[in-house]
């Protein structure tokens, strides 16, 4: 049975790095009325990471996980999906690798968005990639994370032009507007299966 069905949201963690704009977009997705979800906990590999202050400003749990050792880091990050209950994993702008043991332990149930039309532009600086190679379109993609870096199955897509007076910035940004509809979105058609 579908862990929505009554009363109880599913509760779902969003890990971040940096700005936390995707952060702030779920948090207000999961705002909506009919939402099946609620943002329960946010966790975050710097102190100094911008978007916690949406944790902050809409009064969600948030850790800071220091990550100086994966082992450590990774239990902490277990005692506190346990302790919240949390069914769902969203990496949104997360800097740091999850090793095979926390993807086999969540197996299926995190997720991640990416600047770039996977399976092309794996990894960083996707977007001056994309430009250099003189690309018609770049976009972005929410996927599920297994233990290959940006290769686990894609759940959406979304795709941008490129044009001819881009810079990396602005095409990021162009993107990143499209990140922000694509998220909620993919989020919303994982949980239907969950
Ligand atoms: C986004 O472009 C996302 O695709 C990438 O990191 C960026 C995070 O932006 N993985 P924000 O912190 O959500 O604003």
């Amino acid at each position: 049975m579908p862990e929505s069905i009554g009363s109880k949201k599913i509760n779902v963690a969003v890990f971040i790095s940096g700005n936390g704009s995707n952060l702030r977009n779920l948090i207000f997705d999961s705002f909506k009325k009919n939402s099946k979800y609620k943002i329960d906990l946010v966790i975050s590999n710097r102190a100094g990471a911008k978007g916690l202050k949406y944790a902050k400003k809409f009064k969600i749990k948030k850790k800071i996980i220091n990550y100086l050792n994966i082992k450590n880091a990774e239990k902490n990050i277990l005692v506190e999906l346990k302790k919240n209950q949390i069914k769902l994993i969203c990496l949104a702008g997360f800097m740091e690798i999850l090793s095979g043991d926390l993807i086999k332990k969540f197996k299926g149930k995190i997720i991640n968005i990416h600047p770039s039309l996977l399976p092309r532009y794996k990894g960083l600086n996707t977007h001056q990639r994309a430009i250099d190679n003189k690309e018609k379109y770049s976009g972005c993609t929410v996927h599920y994370v297994n233990s290959k870096l940006d290769s686990g199955k894609i759940i959406l897509q979304k795709k941008v032009k490129i044009i001819k007076t881009d810079t990396s910035i602005k095409l990021a940004k162009r993107i990143l507007r499209q990140e922000h509809l694509l998220y909620p979105k993919a989020l919303n058609k994982v949980l239907i299966n969950l």
